[in-house]
């Protein structure tokens, strides 16, 4: 399923293109072949996909934007709005959420003003519901980067997010 995409030009300025075209050298006739590893490190480079970057793309290949869009809308991995520094997953699955998930992501939209898929304002956290985080014995569990949190309570979820 694609993900839904919001495209706001002010949080998605236009980013110098320095970085992006010693990518592009690196795959002189870039077919959709290396699309992937192309967005990959556009997306390392960058933190996600600035829409200048996706349209140099287009620009120095025969890649439609038509199907650059189709391809980062499909995979999650790929993001068109800046991230936070650290990415929250909480587990939305069946084990956490008979233990108190939806609770947990209450207190966890109360804590840092953010809903569902968003980012805080300050670029701390960018905050994503996951459907299995596979540490079902840990629920309810969520991740912050690559750190999993298990058995959380509201109040440990509180404490945590305010040690970042
Ligand atoms: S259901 Fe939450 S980790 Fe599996």
């Amino acid at each position: 399923m694609h993900k839904t995409v919001t495209l706001n030009e002010e949080s998605a300025p236009a980013v110098d293109l320095a970085k992006c075209r010693a990518i592009l050298l690196k795959y002189n006739s870039a077919t959709s072949a290396d699309l992937i590893p192309v967005l990959q490190q556009i997306q390392d480079a960058y933190g996600y996909l600035p829409q200048n970057t996706l349209e140099e793309i287009t620009a120095r290949t025969r890649i439609p934007l038509s199907k650059i869009y189709g391809v980062v809308t499909f995979y999650s991995q790929f993001s068109l709005e800046p991230r936070g520094k650290h990415t929250i997953k909480v587990c939305t699955g069946t084990a956490c959420h008979i233990k108190g998930a939806p609770e947990i992501k209450k207190k966890i939209t109360e804590v840092l003003q953010v809903d569902e898929r968003q980012t805080t304002q300050d670029y701390k956290f960018t905050y994503e519901p996951v459907a299995c985080l596979g540490t079902c014995f840990l629920a309810p569990v969520m991740m912050i980067n690559d750190r999993y949190y298990g058995k959380l309570t509201v109040e440990k979820t509180e404490t945590i997010l305010k040690s970042y």
